[in-house]
């Protein structure tokens, strides 16, 4: 890996919205035999974010942070019309990083008149998620197929807080024989253990403070499946504790095997994954905890 000069400035790094320009950079980089690292978000950028960032900076001579809030993954359009966009802010938390550009495509470079093609992938992105958003991960698949192709990075760096996503990505790559590594990042969470998210901001503060409760029950089942306890009666009774911290709803909270992320109902025996959604108010989350 070549070495690259750090920025000794604060300076804003630069924002590119063409395609052409884009691949003007990468052409250069490449023929100087850098390797890309590419961030894919949809912007409204926290620390969580900034961490794939840092990793990024870590394992690759390049790199590009992409925002593009993907109409195609939203399966309710008042979500994406309440999805925060906060372009100058993010370039800010940007900025004393070492990230070379940031790709903020115009729609019609990423869904061009015209466009008629749907990366589906199967397997991974059934259940959980996949079963309660529809199309979702049909969405999130064929928009980071075109962010890889378009950028050309080597690498990209994707949060465990979206575990199915990771492993949907994981799939897209190996299947269609993209020269590309997910790289998957630990969860960062806030200090009582709530995974960081965009969607946090939208709880009042004490639905933020009872939605602690769902990482703390996640801790409490990953403790008993450990020790031996039985998953059906464990994970009963976490979606009981889950209710009682005051979630109106439990959509799913299931123990998955990490490699085959096929269900897993009786003790595991290899690496599982324990995933849950629930809803605090009108607010959708998410987290997910391994169990080994
Ligand atoms: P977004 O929700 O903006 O997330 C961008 C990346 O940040 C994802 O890889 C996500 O897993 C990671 N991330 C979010 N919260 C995190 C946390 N608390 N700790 C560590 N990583 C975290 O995920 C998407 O966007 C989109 O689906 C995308 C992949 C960009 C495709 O549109």
């Amino acid at each position: 890996m070549c070495v690259k000069m750090r920025k000794s400035s604060r300076k804003l790094p630069d924002i590119i919205r063409s395609r052409a320009v884009l691949r003007k950079y990468v052409e250069d980089w490449k023929r100087a035999g850098d390797k890309i690292g590419v961030v894919p978000t949809m912007g409204a950028l926290h620390a969580g974010h900034l961490s794939l960032v840092k990793a990024a900076e870590a394992e690759a001579d390049r790199v590009i942070v992409t925002i593009f809030v993907n109409p195609k993954q939203f399966n309710n359009p008042q979500d994406l019309a309440n999805y925060p966009r906060t372009e100058q802010e993010d370039a800010e938390k940007l900025a004393p990083f070492d990230v070379d550009m940031i790709y903020v495509p115009d729609p019609e470079e990423i869904y061009p008149d015209g466009f008629s093609t749907q990366i589906s992938v199967s397997g991974v992105s059934e259940g959980l998620c996949g079963r309660h958003r529809p199309g979702h991960f049909d969405g999130v698949a064929t928009v980071v197929a075109k962010l890889l192709l378009q950028t050309g990075a080597d690498r990209g760096f994707f949060g465990e807080k979206d575990y199915q996503q990771l492993k949907v990505i994981r799939r897209l790559v190996q299947d269609l024989d993209i020269p590309f590594e997910a790289v998957g990042c630990p969860t960062v969470r806030d200090a009582d253990g709530m995974a960081l998210s965009s969607r946090n901001t939208q709880l009042s503060a004490d639905e933020r403070n009872r939605a602690a409760a769902l990482f703390t029950t996640l801790k409490w089942a990953q403790k008993q499946l450990m020790a031996g306890a039985p998953v059906t009666e464990t994970l009963d009774q976490a979606r009981q504790d889950i209710l009682a911290a005051g979630f109106e709803e439990v959509e799913y909270l299931e123990l998955r095997d990490e490699e085959t992320f096929a269900p897993v109902s009786s003790t595991p025996e290899a690496s599982a994954r324990l995933l849950v959604a629930a809803w605090m108010g009108s607010v959708r989350l998410i987290d997910n905890i391994e169990v080994c």
